[in-house]
């Protein structure tokens, strides 16, 4: 299979001199990226590195899962959070055809619908539970805890509605839960209802966890291809581990968001996929970059306050909302486009007549040309403004090609981390506000806290 590409040469030329990447940058931040790289690869196996063993995973009780759910439900509810549920939105938007929750459940092929709910919010949690029929619909609530408060209280008002509608004894029909094999409320929750489980594997972070079961046993549900998504990650993983220092793919990501934050300034990292279909890994990627790079003490424990911000965007839609900032904005920004080589549609824009001369150039072109057009176009005109920029292409988006780029943006957090010096695997500036959460919500232990927040 054909390999994605990424292209920096934007970050390098064209812009005016102190502001570009330089080949002696490069060359002298060589041996430094090919450390971080080493050290992550040395460390698999260790710590929170689970997430490197997951190509090599054999998918079967996913598929086997989805086999035995065949035709049995018309909706599939992911309760989750985080990690638990970005990785799902993006493989969905990429690998399931568009407005496929409008299709029939022939053109569906007998598989549910997909709902992700990932907020609390009670208007929208409503709007949706009226929508579901809850007697044809399998609720997978996924949690690396067990414990999230959000998706537990997703869980409870899941629950409640369905035991009141099927009855206690067949709760276990309709939920499957994702969780860790020992710990955790959910764990203790499914046994006691024998409900079907799947382990998130502990060493496995949450957001580094979209080729688990995490994300498979949805992809499964749904027919993605699961083994294509597998493929694509080793493939990666295989690429990664054999190329050094800037041939290396995630190095050449990491190194250069490095670089352009800590010698150039330039603190905001955009990712703008020129593919609807991509928009959702830009959203994935916005968490599993901030989470994990964003910390206030580096390895030592010394007080560092380190971390770029990602930020997510599409082309071309926000050419028309972001782009002015991105041009003429701070020159705080290093944007990463995420194109395709080929689209599955072909449509080619008619020549209009007399009366719209106007719009003569469009006549003939197509819409995957008019939206690569842009996406060249917006590179070459930011470098002009002096604007770096670099460009992942896959060759088509694919569950192989998108197995690749997760794994790819998977490894050069990892690298970054390295290059940061954080752990690129805790969180723990989120524990504070769980807290206060907890404490406003009455839970015992919390008591000091609820006064202290008054
Ligand atoms: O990356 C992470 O670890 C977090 O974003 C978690 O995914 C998120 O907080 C949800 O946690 P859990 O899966 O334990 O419910």
């Amino acid at each position: 299979m054909e390999r994605l590409s990424i292209d920096i040469t934007k970050c390098m030329s064209g812009l005016d001199e102190g502001t570009a990447l330089t080949p002696n940058m490069l060359e002298q931040f060589a041996p430094q990226l090919e450390k971080a790289r080493r050290a992550v690869l040395d460390a698999a196996g260790t710590g929170m590195l689970g997430w490197m063993d997951l190509p090599a995973q054999d998918p079967g009780p996913y598929l086997d899962f989805a086999a035995e759910c065949a035709d049995k439900y018309e909706c599939l509810l992911i309760i989750g959070i985080g990690g638990s549920a970005l990785g799902t939105t993006a493989l969905a938007t990429a690998l399931l055809p568009f407005y496929y929750n409008e299709l029939s459940p022939g053109e569906r092929k007998g598989r549910p619908r997909l709902y992700v709910l990932d907020n609390v919010d009670p208007d929208e949690t409503v709007a949706l539970l009226g929508r579901l029929d809850l007697s044809r619909t399998l609720v997978n609530v996924i949690s690396k805890s067990g414990t999230t408060g959000e998706s537990m209280a997703g869980y409870l008002v899941l629950r409640e509605q369905l035991r009141t509608l099927v009855g206690q004894a067949a709760l276990n029909e309709h939920f499957v839960f994702t969780t860790d094999p020992v710990g955790g409320a959910l764990r203790k929750i499914g046994a006691a209802m024998g409900a079907p489980m799947f382990d998130l594997p502990p060493d496995v972070g949450g957001r580094f966890s979209v080729l688990s079961a995490v994300g498979l046993l949805p992809a499964a549900l749904t027919g993605m291809d699961v083994r294509g998504l597998l493929a694509g990650a080793q493939d990666m993983a295989d690429w990664i581990a054999e190329t050094k220092g800037w041939e290396n793919p995630a190095c050449k990501f990491a190194g250069v968001q490095f670089l352009e934050d800590t010698a150039l300034g330039r603190c905001v990292s955009v990712m703008m996929p020129y593919s609807a279909r991509l928009r959702d890994v830009a959203d994935w990627y916005r968490q599993l970059w901030a989470e994990s790079l964003g910390k206030e003490v580096d390895r030592q424990g010394r007080t560092v306050n380190v971390g770029p911000l990602p930020v997510k965007s599409l082309g071309v839609t926000d050419q028309h909302s972001q782009l002015q900032l991105y041009a003429e904005g701070p020159d705080d920004k290093v944007i990463t486009f995420l194109g395709v080589g080929e689209f599955d549609k072909t449509v080619t824009i008619p020549t209009p007549g007399p009366e719209a001369e106007a719009l003569a150039y469009l006549g003939g072109h197509t819409l995957g040309g008019l939206l690569w057009a842009e996406q060249k176009g917006t590179a070459w005109a930011l470098a002009k403004r002096g604007r770096p920029s670099l460009t992942i292409t896959l060759p088509r988006v694919e569950a192989y090609s998108v197995g690749a780029l997760l794994y790819l943006l998977e490894m050069a957090t990892a690298i970054a981390g390295g290059l940061y010096d954080v752990d690129a695997f805790d969180q723990p500036g989120v524990e504070l506000s769980k807290q206060a959460t907890y404490a406003l919500m009455g839970r015992p232990g919390y008591e000091a806290l609820a006064s202290e927040i008054g």
